[in-house]
């Protein structure tokens, strides 16, 4: 008799995954040192502050297997800067990835290589495709957490130190603004 395989599951109101071992990872204000444009803001934060959780399926690595992880980042802000990941280029550079849009409002910052800067609005159903050779960093401009699915190549890895300058663009509510006002005005 053929069986039927409970899979894992998304919950598309939280992001949580359930059904499957998981591996999470916080990511806390004091881990994100030279992250964020106000120095002196990020040290009159609280170290101890998670600014994300990454919760992800403990699948397979290797040649040709992908990792699920859904990231939750907390809305905030250091100074006028709005809280964000991390953000890297993968190590293996050529690959890709997708990300699904789940719960909150937020924005995707890709970055390619030679620095040219690009935002996808990031909402409950949006998917984005990020292409290889394209750094990414989510970002969370609204007042919940901001949670998105992601899926990509096991053997893509991750580099910070290639953006440990920062990303070309920083994202504030003085740029939030504007861009609001650019759209009103088509
Ligand atoms: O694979 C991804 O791109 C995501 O799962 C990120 O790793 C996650 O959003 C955390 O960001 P970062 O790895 O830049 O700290
Ligand atoms: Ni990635």
């Amino acid at each position: 008799n053929p069986s039927i395989k409970m899979p894992p599951q998304v919950a598309w109101d939280s992001g949580s995954l359930s059904g499957a071992p998981l591996m999470q990872k916080t990511t806390h204000l004091g881990d994100l040192n030279g992250i964020f444009a106000d120095d002196e803001a990020w040290r009159g934060g609280d170290p101890a502050l998670a600014v994300y959780r990454v919760e992800m399926l403990d699948t397979p690595s290797g040649d040709g297997e992908l990792y699920t992880g859904v990231t939750h980042l907390n809305p905030g802000r250091v100074g006028n800067e709005f809280f964000m990941t991390r953000g890297h280029f993968h190590a293996r550079r050529e690959q890709g990835e997708v990300y699904f849009g789940l719960r909150g409002e937020g924005l995707l910052l890709l970055q390619a290589e030679n620095g040219q800067t690009r935002l996808e609005r990031v909402q409950p159903g949006s998917i984005h495709i990020i292409p290889g050779l394209t750094a990414h960093r989510l970002i969370n401009t609204g007042h919940d957490i901001l949670s998105a699915l992601a899926v990509w190549p096991s053997i893509a890895g991750h580099d910070y130190a290639a953006l440990s300058g920062g990303f070309a663009l920083r994202v504030t509510t003085d740029i939030l603004k504007l861009m609001a006002k650019e759209v009103q005005n088509g």
